[in-house]
């Protein structure tokens, strides 16, 4: 099992560490009860994710002579609202949870965020863990302390920075992760390999068809190198106020054909589409070189990421969306760019024609 630390500053956060492993379930129960010792524990999880390992992990901890209950809710991001965070507290109460119960995420970001929030909040705060059972949650979202919940107006508006007691990740939970879920945490480690590391693009190329296997030595070694980019980057900016920013690479432009496809086309694909837009901006603006270009967009072809945006997601749509971010953010639009691999930055504007040719540029 490997253990990668990560160090906060002790004003602000405590550090913790995140545990990376293949099938230690087993060993997950002792972690917790030397990281998080508790009077009582509540598992919060989603519909799908309790039956399949809910369930094991309650009875390994009952079976240490840990108290240990369980409150689930309906799978998908449409239950990461105020109306679950409420279902989920009144649960909390009935069950005689206070501040010396400890919460343990156990599902995908949406658990992950939402019993962040509200660990941050039960009765001014108890500890948490992350126990990520999606690949994108192992490689992004349980890392760094980033709680939301979503509002009618938007995703995340209410939330908190509140860092969880430790990360358990188990890769063994990805062989039941349907497709469209693995492609999801696809892209934010292909992203991780433009934006900051050369050598982890490398070793995707290399491996690719191992990872599309799910070969489980090769993904444990991905993650890892996800898990020390993402801890490296929260580190220096635990409070997202200058570099975390190069995260979003690839982003300002997915969340506009997320939302134009009306959520058709999926975080994954979109967040890929993104980056393809993004590196040809570079080309364009900042000679950022063709050949690495060509690199990027043979490996999102190889993996089965499309670098093509589907005809019926109007190149209009996507620009008004984009100008309705750069209304909400003061007038610009904070786009990531490339200077080359491995050297992000984040430009304060692009202009609307390059924007368009670009876009357009992805139909052929
Ligand atoms: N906090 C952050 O820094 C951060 C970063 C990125 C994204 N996010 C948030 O994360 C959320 C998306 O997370 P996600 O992609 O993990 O989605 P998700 O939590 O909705 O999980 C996707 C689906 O997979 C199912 N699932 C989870 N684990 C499974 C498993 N092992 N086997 C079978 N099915 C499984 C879930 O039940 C769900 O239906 C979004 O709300 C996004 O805003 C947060
Ligand atoms: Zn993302």
């Amino acid at each position: 099992m490997k253990k990668i630390k990560v160090n906060l500053d002790k004003r602000v956060s405590s550090s913790y560490e995140i545990y990376i492993g293949y099938d230690i379930l087993d060993r997950i129960g002792l972690i917790i009860a030397k990281n998080l010792p508790a009077r009582h524990y509540v598992v919060v999880s989603d519909s799908i994710v309790a039956p399949l390992y809910g369930q094991p992990l309650l009875s390994r901890l009952r079976g240490m002579g840990l108290s240990v209950d369980m409150v689930d809710f309906p799978a998908g991001e449409r239950s990461k609202n105020i109306s679950t965070t409420l279902a989920i507290v009144e649960r909390l109460l009935e069950l005689g949870a206070d501040r010396s119960s400890a919460l343990l995420a156990l599902g995908g970001g949406v658990v992950g965020d939402m019993t962040g929030f509200i660990a941050s909040t039960f009765m001014r705060s108890v500890p948490y863990i992350n126990i990520p059972t999606t690949f994108m949650s192992q490689v992004d979202s349980s890392i760094g302390g980033k709680t939301a919940i979503d509002l009618r107006e938007g995703k995340n508006l209410l939330g908190t920075f509140y860092q969880p007691r430790g990360v358990l990740i188990d890769v063994k939970f990805l062989d039941t992760l349907p497709e469209t879920e693995f492609y999801n945490g696809l892209a934010e480690v292909i992203k991780y390999g433009i934006i900051e590391d050369v050598e982890l693009f490398r070793f995707l190329e290399k491996n690719v068809n191992d990872i599309k296997g799910r070969d489980y030595g090769i993904l444990v070694k991905v993650i890892e190198s996800s898990c020390r980019i993402k801890k490296g980057i929260v580190e220096i900016d635990e409070r997202d106020n200058g570099l975390r920013r190069i995260l979003n690479f690839g982003h300002t432009i997915g969340h506009a054909l997320e939302a134009e496809s009306a959520y058709t086309i999926s975080h994954g694909v979109a967040v890929s589409l993104g980056m393809t837009a993004a590196v040809r901006v570079s080309e364009k603006l900042y000679d950022f070189p063709g050949e690495e270009r060509n690199r990027i967009e043979t490996l999102m072809e190889i993996v089965g990421l499309p670098c093509r945006i589907p005809q019926e997601v109007r190149t209009d749509g996507i620009l008004s969306r984009l100008k309705m971010d750069k209304k909400k953010e003061g007038n610009v639009i904070h786009f990531v760019l490339l200077k080359k691999m491995g050297m992000p930055f984040v430009n304060g504007g692009v202009p609307e024609s390059v924007l368009r040719e670009t876009l357009e540029g992805l139909r052929k």
